[in-house]
């Protein structure tokens, strides 16, 4: 079996500290599916079972004609991974912990034949001590069994006590019930994509060995970190004072055993000369078992300012934090390429000054950076593809290099796939593009049981602490269109149980999940909702620190973003038909996307516009549930692309019929961008007007497979495929 020790030999004398760190990636994986057994291939890690039966010939590509509907018995079926693991130190003076960056989603873990734990979170980092169980093992096998996401989320929703809502509230796309799991919610299905709800080990693992010998200080591995970087006073959601130094807090989660006296270090290095800019101890030192946080107040004069492209430069440091013991000897030490910037979401109440600026009265929506307003231009991104493990840097930069081509400063990272890697956000970071982050609820009103609100709580304070150095985050909103459209559905269908489901909507996004973001980040705004009305009140000293308006809105006043689309291609160009507000996050038409595309994922019979398969891939609408022999919803869509395309422009008419076909896939397109330049120069001369508009991002940015939607780039293995100049 192949394995990778990474000696992580550090740094300062006088000894030197060694960890066995074993990437699970390196070993030799096998998986079968359980009871039955009769499949057996090899498998990989990080991967997916579609990806790792594909590899091994067992079912064809997922993403060619209509798998999305025939490979339902993979997401339906149990899968075990499992591998053994020699050359392990099994003596009493060392730990040994199994650590996983992301099980997706619902496992049973053995290790040594014994059972250690199981999991229910795709979201959460896990990690386990089993040295108990090694100390007592010939062979350690370590073996993940998955369960069937889509079989446990049906029992979930039918567990006595279970929360419903009213019908309609939850949205369904193909599978039911993914509010009641936390794994990404379009892996049920999305009205842009596939249903594969796929299963695997889908982020690195490891085996650590930290050895703890009875005299001397335990070696300490760090799982996580949060490395903030805010205006000294700075608070959440209100503009900082500029001229205030930078404070600096880091504070590092650790597995081994912090030895008392445990000391912080830090030094910032000039990312592209790797000069060190400064350096010193962290002061204000607070300690758990597990966590050791520190700060510092840096001198302003010292450091560049990073900004969005198009407003200057993209200024980044690297910092390391060492965590030192009292002998002076570096336990462990990270590295994080970071900046400094302030980014705010101001929605604060429109002054007396603005107002005699000309603009209306209401309350602001929209960011500064660094202490400057600026208009955001952009998009939507959702996962890139249907199964993350393939999803690579080079095609990610790729998608940035177009991004930026496009001319786009921010991102908004939708709320209902997966929370982005950081190599993404690294990316974003060195081009100088903004990511507005979601957290994963999206279409849906969620249970509140405590159950479920700890483990939403473990996996918002993980993902927070993991991504708030880097300066391209931008916002964290709770979901997707739940107070816009979740909210108003309750409002509208069962008006009486409004107050019921609202109290319960606040105590997951006003009461649980702000507190966590303000706990762990003092320079990222939060926002419940994607599309909101804004606050009415933040105070900080409550236990519940905004207070949202919702539809308490004075008439003549101007609040918060907007959320719009209307299929009626007949006004598509009329300015009145479309919505006055500070800010468009969301907003867009389908269309078709190219024939190269489709050539990749369809055979050449199915080449026309209404063919069974081209109709059966487009999801919007979506076929709401499993029953995919009705043509009625896709029929609709369909038919809006083939209006739209008639109203506005010739009827292809070309004799050859491939030839006809790419031709009315092109003109859907160009009707899709002539729609979207028309909406995006409307908002944009709104900075000019009395609604003081400061933001566009159409929905959406890029196709997670080949098929209609509202991508403006085509889900392609060799490169961004633009559907149209338009967009650049
Ligand atoms: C495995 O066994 C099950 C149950 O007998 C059967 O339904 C399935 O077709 C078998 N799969 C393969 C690949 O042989
Ligand atoms: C998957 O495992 C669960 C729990 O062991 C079991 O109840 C279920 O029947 C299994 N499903 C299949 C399709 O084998
Ligand atoms: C060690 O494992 C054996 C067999 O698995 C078991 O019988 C025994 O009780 C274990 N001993 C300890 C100390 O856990
Ligand atoms: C940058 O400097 C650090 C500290 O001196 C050194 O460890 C590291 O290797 C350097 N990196 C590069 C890319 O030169
Ligand atoms: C940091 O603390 C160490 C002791 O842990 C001390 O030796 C060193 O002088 C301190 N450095 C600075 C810059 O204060
Ligand atoms: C340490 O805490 C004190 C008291 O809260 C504060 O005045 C000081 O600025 C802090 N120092 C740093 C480096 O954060
Ligand atoms: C509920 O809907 C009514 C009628 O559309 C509207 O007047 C009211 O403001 C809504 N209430 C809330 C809390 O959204
Ligand atoms: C530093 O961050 C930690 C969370 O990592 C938080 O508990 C603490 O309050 C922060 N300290 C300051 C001074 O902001
Ligand atoms: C914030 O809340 C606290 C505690 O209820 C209260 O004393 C204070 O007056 C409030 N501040 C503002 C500005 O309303
Ligand atoms: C444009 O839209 C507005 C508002 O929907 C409508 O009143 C008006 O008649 C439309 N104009 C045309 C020319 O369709
Ligand atoms: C495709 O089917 C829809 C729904 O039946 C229909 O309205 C539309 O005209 C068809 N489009 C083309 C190009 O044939
Ligand atoms: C399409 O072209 C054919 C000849 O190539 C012509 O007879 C027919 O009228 C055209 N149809 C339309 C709708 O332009």
């Amino acid at each position: 079996m192949a394995m990778f020790k990474t000696f992580i030999g550090l740094l300062v004398a006088p000894r030197v500290i060694s960890q066995n760190v074993i990437e699970l990636s390196g070993s030799s994986w096998t998986l079968t599916n359980p009871p039955y057994n009769n499949i057996s291939v090899s498998g990989s890690v990080p991967s997916q079972v579609h990806l790792d039966l594909y590899a091994a010939h067992v079912i064809p590509d997922p993403y060619y004609g209509l798998n999305d509907f025939n490979l339902r018995w993979v997401a339906n079926s149990n899968w075990t991974y499992s591998t053994s693991t020699a050359g392990l130190d099994t003596s009493k003076s060392t730990q040994t912990w199994l650590l996983f960056n992301g099980l997706d989603t619902f496992t049973r873990i053995e290790f040594c034949g014994q059972p250690v734990a199981s999991t229910n979170n795709q979201f959460r980092q896990y990690y386990f001590e089993v040295s108990a169980l090694l100390s007592n093992c010939t062979s350690p096998t370590l073996s993940i069994n998955f369960g069937s996401a889509p079989m446990i989320a049906n029992q979930i929703a039918v567990e006595p006590n279970q929360e419903t809502w009213p019908y309609g509230v939850e949205i369904i796309y193909e599978f039911p019930n993914r509010q009641f799991i936390r794994k990404e919610q379009s892996d049920f299905g999305w009205d842009w994509g596939p249903a594969f709800a796929p299963a695997g080990i889908w982020q690195p693992a490891y085996i650590l060995q930290l050895s703890s010998p009875p005299d001397a200080s335990s070696e300490i591995y760090v799982r996580n970190s949060d490395f903030g970087i805010s205006r000294v006073g700075q608070l959440n959601n209100l503009p900082p004072d500029q001229s205030a130094p930078w404070l600096l807090n880091a504070s590092l989660d650790v597995l081994g055993t912090l030895p008392k006296g445990a000391a912080l270090s830090y030094a910032f290095r000039d990312s592209s000369t790797n000069e060190t800019v400064s350096s010193g101890n962290l002061t204000n030192l607070t300690s758990s078992s597990s966590t050791i946080t520190g700060t510092a107040i840096l001198d302003p004069s010292v450091y560049e300012l990073w900004w969005p492209r198009g407003l200057g430069s993209q200024s980044l440091y690297d910092l390391t934090v060492s965590v030192v013991d009292c002998r002076g000897t570096t336990l462990a030490s990270v590295n994080r390429r970071t900046g400094f910037r302030t980014i705010v979401l101001n929605m604060e109440v429109i002054s007396e000054e603005q107002i005699a600026q000309g603009i209306a009265p209401g309350n602001n929506w929209h960011f500064e950076i660094n202490g400057h307003e600026f208009y955001a231009k952009g998009s939507n991104f959702i996962p890139p593809d249907a199964f993350w493990p393939r999803v690579t840097k080079t095609k990610m930069q790729q998608l940035f290099d177009s991004v930026i081509a496009g001319n786009q400063n921010m991102l908004r990272v939708w709320a209902s796939g997966a929370y982005t890697p950081d190599f993404i956000y690294d990316i974003a970071d060195q081009e100088g593009v903004l990511m507005w982050s979601e957290f994963e609820f999206g279409d849906a009103l969620y249970p509140t049981d405590q159950e479920f609100i700890d483990n939403v709580a473990e996996e918002i304070t993980y993902n927070v602490r993991r991504v708030n150095h880097h300066p391209s985050l931008a916002l964290w909103a709770g979901g997707n269109e739940l107070e816009s459209l979740e909210l108003q559905n309750v409002n509208q269908t069962s008006p009486d149980e409004y107050n019921y489901y609202l109290t319960q909507y606040e105590q997951l996004f006003l009461d649980t999940i702000i507190n966590i973001v303000y706990a762990n980040s003092k320079s990222i705004s939060y926002i419940p909702s994607s599309t909101t009305n804004g606050f009415l009140d933040l105070n900080f000293s409550l236990p519940k620190p905004m207070i949202e308006r919702y539809n308490n809105k004075t008439p003549g006043s101007v609040y918060g973003d907007t959320d719009y689309y209307n299929y009626d291609s007949s006004v598509a160009f009329n300015y009145s038909s479309y919505p006055v507000g500070r800010f468009a996050n969301e907003f867009g038409y389908h269309s078709m996307p190219s024939l190269q595309s489709w050539q990749e994922a369809v055979s050449p019979e199915d080449l026309y516009f209404n063919s069974s398969t081209i109709q059966l891939r487009n999801h919007h609408y979506p076929p709401g549930g499993l029953n995919t022999s009705n043509y009625a919803n896709t029929s609709k869509g369909m038919g809006e692309m083939t209006i739209a395309a008639e109203r506005w422009y010739p009827v292809p008419n070309k004799t050859d019929s491939v030839a006809n076909f790419s031709a009315w896939c092109h003109t859907t397109q160009i009707f899709q961008a002539d729609f979207y330049k028309s909406e995006i120069q409307f908002y944009r001369r709104g900075s000019g007007f009395p609604n003081r508009q400061l933001g566009s991002l159409y929905w959406q940015l890029e196709d997670i497979w080949q098929a209609p939607s509202w991508a403006g780039i085509e889900y392609n293995g060799k490169g961004a495929l633009l559907k149209s100049h338009a967009f650049s």
